[in-house]
């Protein structure tokens, strides 16, 4: 049975101006919030190759550089687009209402 989504608040976008990032933990997620050019996007903030947190990395556009190996995923999309990482990151799929970031899982 489909059951509907939860939506989780992470932050106010204030919070996170462009091309920064923010750690965010809450209901047992810990994530990294991505403010590209107004839009926010959402993965978990374990980098998938190892110790590095993605909150703590370099963003440039929609790559963010993991700041333990220098591994690249793609922020929109949570592909891999340098190694050493192999796996990609999870994404979330955000919503901004009200002046505030959602996710819903
Ligand atoms: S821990 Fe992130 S690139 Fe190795």
């Amino acid at each position: 049975m489909n059951r509907a989504p939860t939506r989780i608040k992470l932050c106010v976008i204030d919070e996170i101006a462009p091309g920064e990032v923010l750690k965010v933990e809450t209901n047992g997620l810990t994530l990294a919030v991505f403010n590209v050019d107004g839009r926010f996007h959402v993965t978990d903030d374990a980098c998938t190759h190892g110790p590095g947190s993605l909150s703590e990395g370099f963003l440039e556009g929609e790559v963010i550089e993991c700041n333990f190996h220098q591994g690249c995923f793609n922020v929109r999309t949570g592909e891999v687009v340098k190694p050493p990482c192999v796996v990609p990151v999870r994404t979330y799929r955000s919503v901004v209402e009200n002046g505030a970031v959602y996710i819903e899982v």
